[in-house]
């Protein structure tokens, strides 16, 4: 039986807020426990470029997003833990995949859709309006991330479940061309916690300013949590949980007895500011310790320099050779 391998990657765009952290890093890091099957996390520094963020905001998010996974126990001696850009082989993967890739493939990935939409409504004469090649072709960047390193299991978010399915009809296509090359990924959609909502009930997302950053200084996240939008019922009133961001987030770290008696407090008409207080108390001593390990890192970028040169050394161990075979397969090739 062949196991599994998980990859997924992280843009390297803002800091982690707890939204990050209940869809991808805590399951990443439970995940990769299991020593019977691969893990690949890493930070896509290269996929940011799409929006063009600001340079210095890059290495930031970087440092930033790594002293999260690692503050929080990531195990980098099992799972490959590396940046994006410290994999060469990646680039030019990227550029192979483009002579795979049917241009109208890439016409309908819904970002793509997504920004020309958005063109036509606005009036635009023109529809590619501010839409880089880099945006166009992210999907093939993405596609080389994954198949780089053989993974069959890709755990995403619902909104990047296309791309990796782009990536399996790039792989097809190649192996149709040129021989069994490459291994066929398939999304993995998280189901019940993976979307939080964020400060005014929409998903928590860093495209909406509502987020809760993961690490945010005590007195900070305190001040966040009181901001999460509820409704005018009273002390006394009963309350639903369902719908409710506090109870979802809540809920997003509790064990299930303590969701339940949360419930009970609901029905029982607990005060919103109340139940706020509470909220944070529990969030801040669960996240305590790491926070600490978190400033550490943070302050030290060394030593998460150090973690990442190691992983892309462990990394380019396989994506070396891996890349020297798919090249032979299609050509590209030392003269006798
Ligand atoms: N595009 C993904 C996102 O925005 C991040 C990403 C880049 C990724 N490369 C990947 C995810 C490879 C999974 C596999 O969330």
């Amino acid at each position: 039986m062949t196991q599994d391998t998980f990859l997924t990657g992280i843009t390297t765009t803002g800091t982690p807020h707890i939204g990050n952290y209940v869809g991808a890093i805590r399951p990443g890091i439970e995940a990769s426990k299991d020593l019977d099957t691969g893990h690949f996390y890493f930070l896509a520094d290269y996929h940011s470029l799409a929006k063009n963020e600001d340079p210095d905001k890059i290495g930031q998010s970087t440092l930033e997003i790594a002293a999260a996974w690692m503050a929080l126990g990531l195990d980098t001696e099992h799972a490959y833990f590396y940046r994006q850009s410290d994999i060469p082989e990646i680039l030019e993967l990227t550029w192979i995949l483009h002579g795979m890739t049917a241009k109208g493939l890439m016409n309908r990935a819904h970002s793509y859709k997504a920004s020309v939409q958005a063109n036509v409504e606005g009036g635009d004469k023109d529809p590619d309006k501010g839409v880089t090649m880099a945006l166009f072709s992210y999907p093939i960047l993405m596609a080389a991330d994954i198949l780089m390193f053989k993974s069959t299991k890709v755990p995403v978010g619902q909104d990047q479940k296309q791309h990796v399915e782009m990536a399996r009809d790039i792989a097809q296509r190649f192996n149709h061309n040129y021989g069994e090359t490459f291994v066929l990924p398939e999304a993995l959609i998280g189901e019940d916690t993976a979307v939080l909502k964020g400060l005014d009930g929409r998903k928590m997302s860093k495209s909406y300013n509502n987020t809760i950053p993961l690490f945010a200084p005590e007195k900070k996240l305190r001040k966040l949590i009181m901001k999460i939008k509820t409704n005018s019922l009273e002390p006394g009133e009963p309350k639903d949980t369902a719908d409710s961001t506090l109870f979802d987030i809540y809920k997003a770290f509790a064990t299930p007895a303590e969701a339940a008696a949360v419930a009970q407090a609901f029905a029982d008409g607990i005060a919103w500011g109340q139940m706020k207080q509470q909220l944070f108390e529990y969030i801040n001593d669960h996240i305590k310790p790491a926070r600490e390990e978190y400033e550490r890192l943070v302050s030290d970028p060394a030593v998460v320099e150090a973690e990442l040169k190691k992983g892309a050394e462990r990394a380019r161990e396989l994506s070396v050779p891996y890349l020297a075979q798919i090249r032979d397969a299609i050509g590209i090739r030392k003269l006798g």
